[in-house]
This record gives C-alpha cells, structure tokens and sequence, in this order.
C-alpha cells in the first residue's frame, strides 16, 4: 500500500527540519540529517541549520561508496561509529573528507517496510553519543516513520479514489478536462484521451481537439472557444467528433468558468460520449415515423370508399362530356362553340381527379419530414378536401372559420395534415351515435398570441365525459371496437416535435375540441 515514489509534502519536510535543529542543538552536534535513498544516489532530504554544518538539502551522493548511511540501509540496523579514524573498518569512509569522525544512525521505513532512508547525526570530534541521545534520536525516527505511515495511507486512499473516479468516468462515458486560457494548458482524465481516440502520453494542445471535431462542427466549435476565452463564460455544447477510422462520435461538452489564484481564466469541464444515446433517439425517431405513417395510411384506408366515390365523379363528367362532344361534333355543320366548351369541361374533371389522386399519393408517401413555412390554412383545405366525400356519407356538415392573418408557421405539410386528418376523422367517428341532423364539425384557425397559430376541430358528438381524459394521447387507448388507439398518440408527438402543444376539451354546449397551438419562430425542431 505504501508508494515509494510518494513526495513529502511540504508540511510535513518542514516539520522534519524542525526535528533535525532541535536533535542538533540538544546532541550538540554540526549535523543532524534524514537521509532518502533515490537510487543511484543517496539525498539529503533535511539537513540542520546548525552552525558550520556542511551538509546542503538535496545535496546527492553516489550509493555503493561506503557512506554510514549506506550500511545503515543495507542492514537495518542502527550504526553507531565513535571514532572512525581509530576504526579500521570506517577509516576510508567518504564522510571523512568533510571531517565527519564519529556517527549515529537509524534506518527508516516505510509502513511496507521498504526503506525510506535514515536519520542520522555527525560530529567532528570522537563522539559515543550517551544512552539517553540514542533513545532520543531513536525517539525522532519514530516520529518520521509515523508520518511515512499517514502519508502512505493517504496516498492509498488518494490513489483508490483515483482508481474509483476513473472507472466511473469509464463506465458513463466521461472524461474531465482543464483549460488554462492564458497558457493554453489543457489536461485530460484517461477517459477524455478515450473519448478523442488519443494517446494519453501526448501533451493535449487545442489544435488536437479541433483537429477531431468533425468538419461541418469546426467553425461552430472554434467559435464557442473563442468567445468562452474572450468573455470567460461557462459554456455548453454538443457536437460531433470524426475519429480516425472514419466514425462519428457524439459529445457533449460542459465547461465551468474559475478564476485560479492570480486570476488566471480556467475552465473544468466533462466531455460526455453521447453517441449511444443519439443512436437510440434516432432509431425511436424512425420507429415514430414509422407509426406515423402507418397511422396516416390507415386512416387513409377508412376513406378509400368517399375517395373513390369523390374520384368516380368528375371521371363520370369525363365520360358525360366525350359523349356530348361527340354530339356537337355529329352536328351538320359541326358545333364547334358547343364542343369547344364541352372539352373544357372534361379538362377541368380530369384536373379535379388528379388532384384528389394527387393529395391521396402525397399523404400516402412516405418521405423524411421536412420543415418549410407554411400557412396552416392550406393544410387545413388539402385535408378538408380528402375527408368532404366522407363527411358527406356519414351526414356530417363541415363547416371552416379560417382567419386571413395567420402567421406562417414553420412545419411539415404532411405531418401537419396528418394531424389534422386525425381529429377531423376522430370527430366524424364520434358522432356516429347521435341524431342525423345534429352531426356537425367546425374547423377552426385563428392567431394566437403575438406569433402563434391556433386550430380548433370540434363537434357535436357525445363528447370527452365517461373517458380517461389523461389516457386519450396514450398509445393503444382505444374505445372504438376497430380502433387502432394511436391517432391521437402520433399527433401529440408531431405537435410538440413542432414546439407545439395539443390538448382536448369539453365543447360548450356538447361535444369535443381538440385544439392544438403552434409557435412561429419554432426552430425547436428535431
Ligand atoms: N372527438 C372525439 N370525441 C370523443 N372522443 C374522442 C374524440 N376523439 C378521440 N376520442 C377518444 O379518444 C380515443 C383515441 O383516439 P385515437 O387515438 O384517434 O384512436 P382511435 O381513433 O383509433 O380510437 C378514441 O377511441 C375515443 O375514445
Ligand atoms: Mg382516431
């Protein structure tokens, strides 16, 4: 658990200085060191401010030289020389040169028992150091391996919050990242290094992170990063990345603003790969239009008997107008003034036929959505044209009140007309039950607000009373015994897709309306 390499911070070298002063002013000596091996060398990690003392802090000295210190760590036990110029053993040591005679030393270690290095005192004259010294030193050393005990658990601890906050940052798909605006410093966690497909030994420059955002996003990146360092706002936003295996990443960056101590700009971040989830919206998105258009086909199937019956009508005034042609024609001489006004007729039937067949096919269609500006009013005549024929069966009077100042709203045709279809159908099946001359719908537009459009569909059915209010916009919620449940599902979810909202009320004095709202400067818009 102990980390060799861990630094001393430094509280705790500063603490270790004031041990060294006071063993060399109560021992007596020049010198009172702790000692840390760093191989090759050995270092003098604290060295007393005593007088002539001639031991410098972080002065190195080479290892396997015969330094006391060196035997102190190779044995592990204390060493203690009083003479080394009567000591045959000692009496080339190198300490000698700085007129080190006599020696007392302690090895110490780390909790793990590896060896930090020593503590130790030297003096220039022969020196036995009393008993009592030898406790106190021994004492001191005491105190050292302490802090080498609280240091290493600390770092242990720092170390596996460490191991905790990368996995976390592994398994949500966020990195971390700093920016220090006036250096251009950046640092990333592993995960970010991950999420941008680089090596983690690399220094992090803004070049490598515009360099991977994906063409069609740089200049929308490069932007927001000069403006967060301009005016040393936080920023937020998503964008694409495009690796170098061609893959596209989604991800979406959050940076907070700090001032460090000298007031530097710095912004801390989280970089989130999205890509996953975006995958999953875009494949609900496709699932909802696929729903879509089977709900619009559908719907569209309940009207194929008025649609046909609508198209057989001006094919019918085709066939009367040939005929009569052929009349004018048999004529002696020729009515041309008759013919002529005869083949206009079968052109104006022929035009009314492809245009139904036309609007029939575009509903049909099943196209990417597609937004433009439109005025909701011609959404609400194409549809009115398609459903008339079946109003008409079902003794249904449809009426409009369609205001002339409406604003554009910007939308899709098909989907909008879809929605409503959906209502207009919805009231002309809700009515089924009641009285023949009471069957009435009304279409309704008018602004809204400043820059908003409204439509109303509402009937003289039976109305909302006796139905979970709450479920009608549920998918599947049905009470009609060949319903598919979903009209309503979809064209709550293509109202608010356009920024919209739908909702159903009670008619006054019987009655549905289902009104929706549509914002003009919508450009909330999948
Ligand atoms: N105008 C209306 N008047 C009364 N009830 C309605 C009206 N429109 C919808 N509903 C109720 O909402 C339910 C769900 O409608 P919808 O989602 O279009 O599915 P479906 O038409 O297939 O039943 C209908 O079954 C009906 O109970
Ligand atoms: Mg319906």
């Amino acid at each position: 658990m102990s980390m060799p390499t861990a630094e001393v911070p430094f509280e705790i070298v500063h603490k270790w200085q004031e041990i060294v002063n006071i063993i060399a002013e109560i021992i007596h000596v020049p010198s009172a060191l702790v000692m840390k091996v760093e191989p090759p060398n050995i270092k003098v990690f604290v060295s007393s401010e005593s007088h002539s003392n001639p031991y410098e802090s972080n002065e190195l000295a080479p290892l396997n030289t015969g330094l006391y210190c060196e035997t102190v760590m190779k044995t592990r036990q204390s060493l203690l020389v009083p003479d080394a110029l009567r000591d045959k053993e000692w009496k080339s040591n190198p300490d000698i040169k700085l007129g080190m005679i006599s020696y007392l030393g302690f090895p110490v270690s780390w909790p793990d028992g590896q060896i930090f290095g020593t503590i130790c005192v030297l003096d220039r004259k022969e020196n036995s150091y009393s008993e009592l010294y030898r406790k106190f030193v021994l004492q001191c050393r005491d105190v050292l391996e302490a802090d080498l005990r609280a240091l290493a658990r600390l770092s242990g601890e720092l170390t596996r919050s460490e191991a905790y906050l990368e996995e976390a940052q592994r398994l949500s798909h966020t990195g971390s990242f700093g920016w220090r605006v006036s250096t251009g410093e950046i640092v990333w966690s592993k995960e970010s290094f991950r999420i941008f497909g680089y090596d983690n030994s690399l220094a992090v420059t803004l070049d490598m992170v515009i360099q991977r955002v994906h063409p069609e996003d740089r200049a929308l990146v490069q932007r927001t990063l000069e403006r967060a360092s301009k005016e040393g706002k936080d920023f937020d936003d998503e964008y694409r990345l495009l690796m170098p295996d061609g893959s596209i990443k989604h991800v979406h960056v959050v940076a907070h603003a700090v001032r460090d101590h000298a007031d530097e700009l710095e912004f801390i971040g989280a970089v989130m790969d999205v890509t996953e989830a975006r995958r999953v919206e875009e494949q609900m998105h496709q699932a909802r239009a696929e729903l879509a258009h089977v709900a619009r086909v559908t719907t569209l199937g309940e009207l194929t008997a008025a649609i046909a019956h609508e198209i057989n009508q001006p094919l019918a005034a085709v066939v009367t107008g040939g005929r009569a042609s052929l009349r004018w024609l048999a004529h002696e001489p020729p009515n041309l003034e008759e013919t002529r006004s005869s083949v206009e007729d079968i052109i104006d039937s022929g035009i009314r036929a492809g245009e139904v067949i036309s609007r029939l096919r575009a509903m049909m269609k099943k196209s990417p959505a597609q937004r433009e500006l439109l005025n909701i009013n011609d959404a609400i005549l194409a549809v009115i044209a398609l459903v008339s024929a079946e109003a008409q069966r079902n003794r249904v009077i449809l009426r409009t009140e369609l205001s002339n100042d409406l604003p554009l709203v910007r939308g899709d045709r098909i989907q909008l007309q879809q929605v409503i279809l959906n209502l207009i159908m919805n009231a002309i099946e809700a009515m089924r039950g009641i009285d023949q001359t009471q069957r009435e719908v009304f279409v309704v537009s008018r602004k809204d607000g400043f820059k908003g459009a409204l439509v109303e569909v509402q009937d003289s059915g039976p109305g909302l009373e006796g139905l979970a209010i709450d479920r009608l916009f549920d998918a599947f919620y049905t009470t009609k015994p060949d319903g598919m449940g979903i009209g309503l599902a979809v064209s709550r979810t293509i109202i608010e897709s356009h920024g919209g909202q739908l909702r159903a009320l009670p008619s006054v004095p019987k009655g549905a309306v289902f009104q929706f709202r549509l914002p003009t400067n919508a450009e909330v818009i999948e």
